[in-house]
């Protein structure tokens, strides 16, 4: 049995927050931010809107784009950094706001990677034949752990969420998956605090050694890319469209140019969403799905990575 992603879908809170809004609060530039990382802007989450409202929306997009209801779903994983709270799990929270229950629900922690992580769990799911039906999301409200008066680190993130069902098949969609951790590189994107008796230890605002970050991405992307398409024994000129994870344009620009890819390949979402962390993938998917750009039978290969670090990648045909 083989996972295909049978439909998908995606949400972005109303409200935007461009570069020039920005260099109102923190001394930044239009110019400074689109040079370094190609973001014009970012969506952001209404106060009271969590983590599982927006997931909730992208989850009804997937499921009326792959025709199945709620009712339908026999496995629900939310990749997610920034849950509703430290628990229940938001996938439990999303589940009984989709009105169903019974079946397995749980969060999957891998920061910006969480959404291929998630992708392989459920994909292993359907493999072994315990699921039939999986819906796998991404959902963040980044905006939360943002310092908004850190310019190293506010102009990068949004907020937003994107999802996928993927349904158990006799022909192949998903065609490898390989993930990758390195605890060794916990300290260079990570949020310090801690919550102990009531209060946060330490700041819970994002820190991140950006350079550090930029080298290791390139590298650990472009390598993971070969050992994914290699594991299913195909080439570079196999792919039709990369949907990669929308941390910055520079990032995407290099894993494109390892792979052969022109930049006309690669879904790019960075400029409107900025970085999405685990939703990025889900959204721009969807984007390019929706833009009638990824066709069906085409072959995508979704990479992502974040702190931990833990990165990984899902080749497939759609
Ligand atoms: N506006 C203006 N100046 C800024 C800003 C800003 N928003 N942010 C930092 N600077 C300044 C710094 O203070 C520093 O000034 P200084 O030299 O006087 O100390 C200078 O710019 C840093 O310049 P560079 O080191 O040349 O900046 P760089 O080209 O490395 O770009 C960036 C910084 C964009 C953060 C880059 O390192 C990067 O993209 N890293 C990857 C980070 C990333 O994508 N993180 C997302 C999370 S991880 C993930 O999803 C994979």
């Amino acid at each position: 049995m083989f996972s295909r992603i049978a439909g998908t879908g995606s949400y972005l809170p109303a409200k935007v927050l461009s570069n020039h809004d920005l260099a109102q609060r923190v001394d930044t530039s239009d110019e400074w931010i689109v040079a370094r990382t190609g973001i014009h802007q970012r969506h952001i989450a209404a106060p009271e809107e969590m983590t599982s409202d927006m997931a909730l929306k992208a989850v009804e997009a997937a499921l009326a784009s792959a025709g199945v209801t709620a009712e339908d779903v026999d496995l629900l994983i939310v990749a997610t950094t920034t849950p509703d709270s430290i628990f229940p799990s938001t996938a439990c929270i999303l589940q009984e706001k989709l009105g169903v229950h019974g079946f397995p629900a749980f969060d999957m922690q891998a920061v910006c990677a969480g959404f291929v992580y998630a992708l392989t769990t459920a994909d292993q799911f359907i493999k072994s034949g315990a699921s039939k039906c999986a819906v796998v999301v991404g959902a963040e409200k980044l905006s939360n752990i943002v310092n908004w008066d850190d310019r190293n680190t506010c102009v990068l993130f949004g907020d937003g969420a994107g999802a996928v069902v993927l349904k158990a098949d006799a022909e192949t969609g998903i065609l490898a998956t390989h993930l990758h951790a390195d605890g060794r590189y916990n300290g260079i994107l990570k949020t310090p605090g801690r919550a102990v008796a009531n209060a946060i230890d330490g700041e819970a605002y994002i820190h991140m050694d950006g350079s550090a970050v930029f080298k290791f991405a390139v590298k650990a992307l472009s390598a993971v890319a070969e050992e994914t398409l290699a594991k299913a024994g195909l080439a570079k000129e196999a792919i039709d469209w990369l949907v990669p994870h929308q941390a910055n344009i520079r990032i995407i620009e290099s894993t494109a140019k390892h792979l052969h890819l022109s930049m006309e390949k690669v879904i790019v979402t960075v400029g409107e969403h900025g970085n999405t962390s685990a939703a990025s993938i889900p959204l721009a998917l969807d984007a390019g799905v929706k833009s009638g750009r990824i066709q069906r039978g085409q072959t995508i290969l979704m990479e992502g990575i974040g702190g931990g670090f833990a990165w990984g990648s899902v080749l497939a045909r759609f």
